[in-house]
This record gives structure tokens, sequence and C-alpha cells, in this order.
């Protein structure tokens, strides 16, 4: 009786821990009401805001009209929102400048779902998270990380910039906001751990993470090898479908060589031409534009289109997967 009891205490010491930890797990939900009809439509575009210039104007004009044909459910950043040097703060003229002023095509008065990248960080990084943003454009969102329910998909923002030693060990000129990001080793565990729980409790058909930095890439910064150590063998073991980065100002599909998980870069979003390729480590490449675009998803209960457009808004290369029906039971 008495080793009963001693079983019970410790059990209910156990899942008191349990609870407490998956409260703990907190990354902020957001729930986007799609058209209802099981279908999910949305922009991809990233290393975008420079007022404009290197033909970011020109991308916008043909999301918009992209998004119009597609009727789009929203917009996906994936990070370096603002160049050089992200926001001076949350009264920073660049923020209506590269944003407010450059997407104006009505099809794209949806919400944007961003994520910060490492010349965000380079800025006051908190203003780009702040409210007041909201006010000043309603279609605004960026936090550090994330989850977005959209019914047929859910999406992980992940913050990967913290994850990237050298920022810490050799910023060089650089000067990097890390508020609330000190120890980074402790925010990245800490990060893993609330992405895997939110990964295993997700019931939707298509999971899709987001994050600035490629898992995997051919062109100028190649793969980042603190992400493929860490984050990805939490994708590849939680049946992730898609992940989604900027970071190299170019577009390209990779596919794992392990996993369905397909690595899709749309960093296109303003200056690129860098020609930079090397494809040593090309293995699972599938696509490369070296210049400016953007990305388009389409998603049912059963399929997933994705497609990238030039600046001209020709398509470029087109990909359709089919989800398993054993997949979509189980
Ligand atoms: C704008 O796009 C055109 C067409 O791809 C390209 O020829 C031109 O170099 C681009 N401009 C810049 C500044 O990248
Ligand atoms: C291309 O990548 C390989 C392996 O990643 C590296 O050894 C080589 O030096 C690179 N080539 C250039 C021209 O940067």
């Amino acid at each position: 009786m008495r080793s009963y009891n001693k079983t019970m205490a410790v059990l209910v010491v156990a899942s008191l821990i349990v609870i407490v930890c998956r409260v703990s797990a907190d990354l902020e939900r957001f729930e986007q009401t799609t058209k209802g009809d099981g279908t999910l439509r949305f922009l991809v575009v990233g290393d975008w805001g420079r007022r404009g210039e290197f033909n970011q104007s020109q991308v916008a004009s043909q999301m918009g009209r992209i998004g119009e044909e597609m009727d789009i459910d929203f917009v996906v950043s994936t990070g370096d929102n603002f160049y050089d040097n992200g926001l001076k703060g949350v009264e920073d003229p660049n923020f209506v400048e590269s944003f407010t002023n450059v997407y104006t095509h009505k099809s794209l008065q949806k919400q944007w779902f961003s994520v910060l990248g490492n010349h965000d960080y380079r800025g006051d990084a908190v203003a780009q998270l702040s409210p007041l943003l909201r006010k000043i454009d309603t279609r605004w969102l960026c936090l550090r990380s994330f989850v977005v329910d959209a019914e047929v998909a859910e999406l992980f923002f992940v913050d990967t910039s913290p994850f990237v030693e050298e920022y810490f060990t050799s910023p060089g000129d650089h000067v990097y906001d890390w508020r609330d990001v000190y120890p980074p080793k402790t925010y990245t565990s800490h990060l893993l751990k609330d992405l895997e729980l939110e990964l295993k409790n997700s019931k939707a058909t298509w999971k899709i993470v987001v994050g600035h930095h490629a898992i995997r890439s051919v062109s100028h910064h190649g793969d980042t090898q603190e992400l493929v150590d860490q984050l990805l063998p939490i994708l590849e073991a939680n049946d992730v479908d898609l992940y989604l980065n900027g970071h190299d100002h170019c577009l390209q599909r990779i596919s794992d060589t392990k996993s369905p998980i397909q690595f899709l870069t749309s960093g296109a979003g303003s200056k690129a031409w860098r020609g930079d390729v090397n494809t040593t480590n090309g293995q699972g490449l599938e696509f490369f534009y070296d210049g400016q675009g953007f990305m388009s998803v389409e998603l049912t209960q059963s399929d997933i289109t994705v497609v990238f457009y030039d600046v001209f808004g020709a398509i470029l290369h087109r990909w359709t997967m089919f989800k398993s029906v054993l997949h979509s039971i189980v």
C-alpha cells in the first residue's frame, strides 16, 4: 500500500511536470480563417524591403496580379524585411516606404505573416514585433516564433538567426539586437522543444515550417550547418512537408535525401543576381533561379502545388505532390 502510494505520488508529480512543460511550450498560436472549402492559397516572398528599388516594386505588382488570380488567403514573408539594418524603431518611415507603399495591390491587402532575418536583427528587432506597427498597417504580423493554424495546413514560424553561431562569435562591423535572445543556446533549445511539441500535437494534413535561413541551399550562403544539425532532425521525425526560407537572394527547390521534405527558397523579393552558385553539394537540387521573383503555394487535402515566378510574373517552375491516402488517415 505504501509503495503504491509512493508510486501514485511519483506519477502525480510526473504528470504535473508534464503539464507545466506543456503550458510553458507556448508558441503563440493564430487561427487563420480560410474559405472553408478545404483549399488554402498563399504567396511567399523574402529579402525585400528596399523602398521599391532593385525590382522590389516589379515583384510586388506581379504578386498582386497572381494573388488576385489565385484569390490568396495570406502572404508569408521569410524575413530580411527591411534593408540594410532592419527598422530604427516603430517610427521608422522605412516601414511604410518599403511595405505599405510597395505592396499596394488589393489582392495583397491580406494578413502578412513574417519572421525576422539577420538584417532585421541589425536594427531594432523588437520594433518589428510591436503591435504599434500593426496599427500603422493592419496586415503586418511579425513575431519571433509562432504557429498559424490554417485548417488544412499548419505553419510553424521559427526564429533562425539565433542559431547561427557566427553572428555571435564574429559579428564583424555588425551590431545585433539580441534583447530577449541571450543566452542563445538556452533560447534555441527552448525553441526546438516548443516546436517539437507543436509538431507532434499537430493534426493538420500539411505541416509547413518557415524560417529565414536555409537548411539546404546551393547559393551564396550554402547550407546552414546549425539548422542541418539541430532543426532538420525534428522536421524529419515529425512528417514536415515543406521548409520555406529566404536569406539567399534566389529561388530554389531541393528535395531532402532522407524524407519527403522539400526545401524551398523564396528570398528574391528585391536585390538578386549574385551569380554565386556552387552545386558541389547539390544533392536533391530540382530547380534554381538567380534572379528576382516569388513563390505561390496551393493546398488541398490531397495535393500541394508550388509555383515560382520571375519579375514579369512568368512561371519558372511548377511542382505538385500528392499526399498518400494512408498518410491522411493516420
Ligand atoms: C530587374 O529585372 C530584370 C529582368 O530580370 C533584370 O534584367 C534587371 O537586371 C533587374 N534589375 C536589378 C536592379 O536587379
Ligand atoms: C563549392 O563547395 C564545395 C563543398 O561545399 C567547396 O569545397 C568548394 O570550395 C566550393 N567552391 C567554390 C568555388 O566556392
